[in-house]
């Protein structure tokens, strides 16, 4: 049974994670999107509303066959739908069309490990999508292709996806693909940059995962030498 007390806290925070998308500078309008995992489907925000504006019972109840409970579902569903039934290690889809992430999308340009940082989505590039009409199951087809083994993606000429298995999780790695993005452009200004071997890229992820890099001090994992002080 679903507790409606823990339905009603998880649609006040989708509220909360899409207005500080807008107020982070990483969507405008009434673009992006925003999927929950729940216990019998899934939560999603509706399609053309303006976050400023949405409540929680505005929020779409889905099913994993397509149908919803509410008002008209994003046109994205079908890329929210296919991502969080393939990908049982992510519970949460954010989709927005940051400036440079999109930037980069627009030229088809895979993010390479120019920068460590690459390391955040998972691997040594975060990949583009190839381009297809939104809304449509060829863009979902893309975009799970381009996400396999990785929590974010661009998707080409459109923005960009990212994953996490919490809200605070997705919004902050959907911000740290935008900082990348941005730093890429600048740097190619200065011509092609020099790329972090394959090796040093997989010491990078490790050194993320032991040390549950990026998701705060309460997260588990080790800084290796550095410990609590004992009393
Ligand atoms: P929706 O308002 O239907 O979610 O569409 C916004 C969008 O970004 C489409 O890719």
């Amino acid at each position: 049974m679903t507790d409606p007390n823990a339905t009603a806290t998880l649609r006040r925070e989708m509220v909360d994670i899409c207005r500080r998308m807008n107020s982070s500078g990483i969507n405008q309008g009434t673009a992006g999107n925003l999927s929950v995992r729940t216990e019998s489907g899934f939560l999603i925000t509706p399609s053309s509303m303006p976050y400023d504006t949405m409540t929680p019972d505005d929020l779409v109840e889905m099913d994993f066959d397509g149908t919803y409970v509410g008002r008209r579902p994003s046109s994205e569903w079908r890329f929210h739908r296919d991502i969080l039934k393939n990908r049982t290690d992510i519970a949460v889809v954010l989709h927005c069309h940051s400036m440079y992430a999109t930037t980069l999308a627009c030229h088809h340009r895979t993010i390479p490990s120019f920068h460590y940082m690459t390391g955040v989505a998972g691997g040594n590039t975060i990949r583009c999508a190839d381009y297809a009409t939104f809304g449509t199951q060829a863009l979902s087809d893309h975009a799970l292709k381009a996400l396999d083994g990785r929590s974010a993606c661009l998707l080409g000429q459109h923005g960009q996806i990212s994953l996490g298995k919490t809200l605070e999780q997705a919004l902050w790695l959907a911000i740290e693909v935008e900082t990348l993005s941005r730093m890429y452009v600048q740097v190619l200004t200065l011509g092609e940059p020099p790329i972090l071997p394959d090796e040093e890229m997989e010491r990078v992820i490790a050194q993320m995962k032991r040390m549950s890099y990026g998701l705060g001090p309460e997260a588990e994992g080790s800084n290796d030498v550095a410990r609590p002080r004992q009393a």
